[in-house]
């Protein structure tokens, strides 16, 4: 159990098809105790119905800085120091997940960059001063901020920037000890992924591209989530594994 005795945070888990929830699933298993942070209320009770008594549950808006400070004052208060950080969080307006990429709105564009990328930094910064030496962050992420994916649009453009912040973060952050890396899932059925257009074609096109025809899962991606905030991954550091069931090869 290699995360025995180790306080990792979650963040984003929305529901029991959650990637976040395949990582809570996986780290539990290893021996972790978890502190949850969810986006509001609606998320609250998801959660509290998937959380064991002895979890943590705390409010965290990624769109506020007020929030963010509130949720890892509150984790100091009550659990201390940390060992780990699991970022799964990523929001776009549906609009801007179809059609021409030039429909882009400014403020669509502006709105998917700050909750799935710029929140990173905004996190790591408020879990700088309580992630202990050997500790790891890992964030999700997904091909589209490689490639063109059919209607992934404005996501994929934010992915891209929040694959660049692993790198930059990740440059500063190794000099305090915490490995920072980013989980390349394949394309899964989840809240987040049912707002983009036509994306059961994706996800149909993205499971028969894997080896066995089988789509990946959250628990397979929950196990390497695991790994990688885990010192066992300490030379790792900057990274975007792919966890696609070799989807991005082909
Ligand atoms: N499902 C996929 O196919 C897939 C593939 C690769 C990467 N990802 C990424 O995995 C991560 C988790 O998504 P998921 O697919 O599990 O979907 P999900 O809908 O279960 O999770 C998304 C989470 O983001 C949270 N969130 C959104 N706005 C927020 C805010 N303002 N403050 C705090 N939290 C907020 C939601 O509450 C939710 O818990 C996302 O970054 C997503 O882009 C998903």
């Amino acid at each position: 159990m290699f995360l025995e005795g180790k306080k990792i945070v979650i963040m984003g888990v929305a529901n029991n098809k959650s990637i976040a929830w395949g990582c809570a699933k996986a780290m539990k298993d290893q021996g972790a105790t978890l502190i949850y942070t969810y986006q509001n209320e609606r998320m609250e009770k998801q959660l509290a119905k998937l959380a064991e008594p002895e979890d943590l549950l705390i409010e965290c808006d990624v769109t506020s800085d007020e929030s963010i400070r509130r949720a890892f004052g509150t984790i100091e208060a009550r659990v201390g120091k940390i060992d780990g950080l699991v970022h799964a969080v990523a929001y776009s307006k549906k609009e801007e997940l179809g059609g021409n990429v030039t429909d882009i709105s400014r403020d669509g564009y502006a709105l998917a960059q700050d909750i799935s990328a710029y929140s990173l930094l905004a996190v790591a910064k408020a879990a700088k001063p309580l992630l202990k030496k050997g500790s790891g962050i890992v964030t999700l992420t997904y091909m589209g901020s490689v490639r063109a994916i059919p209607n992934y649009n404005v996501m994929g453009i934010a992915k891209a920037a929040l694959e660049s912040t692993v790198r930059y973060l990740a440059a500063e952050m190794a000099h305090v000890g915490v490995h920072v890396n980013g989980i390349s899932a394949g394309a899964i059925k989840t809240l987040a992924v049912s707002g983009v257009s036509g994306y059961k074609d994706l996800i149909k096109e993205s499971d028969s591209r894997t080896a066995d025809g089988v789509g990946v899962t959250i628990e397979e991606v929950g196990q390497t989530a695991a790994f990688l905030v885990s010192p066992l991954a300490s030379g790792v550091i900057g990274d975007i594994v792919y966890v696609d069931k070799g989807v991005h090869l082909t």
